[in-house]
């Protein structure tokens, strides 16, 4: 069971207050028709498609709009998928087999390793330090490695702890990787949410061949409604096989989405920016709740993205909490259990708009159950 997915099926709509979504402020239609500038002639066109199938590698027009976001890549080296998640799946299931070994960042979004688990795949987990700002010791990776080793799942900006490698630790990476002839598949959908730029790292795809980038419209771009996503890789045989395995899931994109999608990244800096902004107001809000309560919580600060991982001093069943918080006061947090984590840490989200009346929720059931 996807635990992350179960536990917002079940809370996600019916809470006033998600505290914890990895999404940023999502945009209207509208606003993405007049994301260029040219409203009326982008509705109309809107209005005019018509619903065929569409490519199966995705819409070109879009395929090119995405090559933007790679130094050495074109159109032929991305595959379009129904978000992120589908291509996630289509690698599992697509390209891993039986018997192969796959290690995996942890703790990370449970997709990341829970296919290739149904499917026999060995999985071995690349554990982060808390104690030393999540930061990872390649030596244990290193240490991990085996003859069936296949590939190398990493999660840059990483969910939940917004834990970002920087340049150097991501060419220490491939070195390994090249070293011992793995995959590296690198989840990237937090890219372009760097808060500072100096820390935005190049997309793996640009720098190894056998190495896949995972990217999103869904979470710095806030428009998760599209189901927009892809795979870049330099390695043709790999995006061939994706492709094949794609035909029995979805075939093709929604022509709907790919035509707003395309409006969405002709000006993508556009919606980048205001949601940098959100960001930005609701993070340092937040430290300062941090600082206030630095008695009950703790955390490591994020260097991207639109979420982080919380220690909590008060309890050693961040669950409890959380499911309380939600029938108190309609607040949604993620505990740690959702991902196989322990019961001590919950996953904030500052990505959106209503940021401030959720943590002034928080404050409230602080006051009142907390600070007694
Ligand atoms: C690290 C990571 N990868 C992939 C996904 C899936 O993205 P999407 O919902 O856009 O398919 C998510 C969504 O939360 C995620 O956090």
């Amino acid at each position: 069971m996807f635990e992350i997915e179960r536990f917002y099926a079940k809370h996600e709509f019916n809470a006033p207050y998600m505290l914890s979504g990895s999404d940023a402020e999502s945009f209207t239609i509208s606003e993405i028709l007049s994301n260029s500038g040219e409203y009326d002639e982008n509705l109309q066109g809107f209005l005019d498609l018509k619903l065929s199938y569409t490519e199966s590698q995705g819409n070109p027009l879009l395929l090119e709009q995405i090559a933007q976001f790679y130094e050495n890549l074109e159109s032929e080296n991305i595959l379009s998928f129904s978000g992120a998640e589908e291509g996630i799946f289509a690698f599992m299931a697509g390209i891993l087999t039986e018997g192969d070994h796959l290690i995996v960042q942890f703790p990370c979004y449970q997709s990341l390793f829970e296919v290739a688990k149904a499917n026999k795949v060995e999985v071995s987990y690349w554990k982060m330090h808390e104690n030393e700002g999540w930061k990872m010791n390649f030596k244990e990776l290193e240490d991990q490695i085996k003859t069936n080793t296949r590939v190398i799942m990493i999660n840059t900006p990483n969910n939940p702890t917004g834990f970002h490698l920087t340049q150097k630790e991501q060419l220490e990476l491939i070195r390994i990787a090249r070293n011992h002839d793995l995959i590296i598949f690198a989840d990237e959908v937090y890219r372009l949410g760097e808060y500072d730029q100096k820390d935005r790292i190049p997309p793996f795809a640009d720098l190894y061949s056998h190495a896949l980038s995972l990217g999103v419209l869904s979470k710095p771009l806030g428009l998760p409604g599209l189901r927009i996503g892809w795979i870049a890789t330099q390695s043709k045989e790999i995006l061939d096989q994706l492709a094949i395995f794609k035909d029995y899931t979805t075939i093709c994109n929604s022509a709907p989405s790919e035509y707003l999608a395309i409006q969405a990244l002709s000006n993508y800096n556009n919606l980048l920016q205001r949601n940098l902004q959100i960001i930005r107001e609701n993070l340092k809000e937040f430290k300062k709740f941090i600082s206030k309560h630095s008695s009950l919580f703790s955390w490591t600060e994020p260097k991207a993205g639109t979420i982080g991982f919380v220690k909590c001093h008060f309890t050693e069943d961040v669950e409890s909490f959380c499911l309380d918080l939600i029938q108190k006061k309609g607040v949604v947090l993620l505990p740690s259990t959702t991902y196989f984590f322990g019961n001590k840490h919950f996953r904030i989200g500052f990505g959106r708009k209503n940021f401030t009346e959720g943590l002034q929720k928080l404050e409230e059931y602080i006051q009142e159950h907390l600070l007694q």
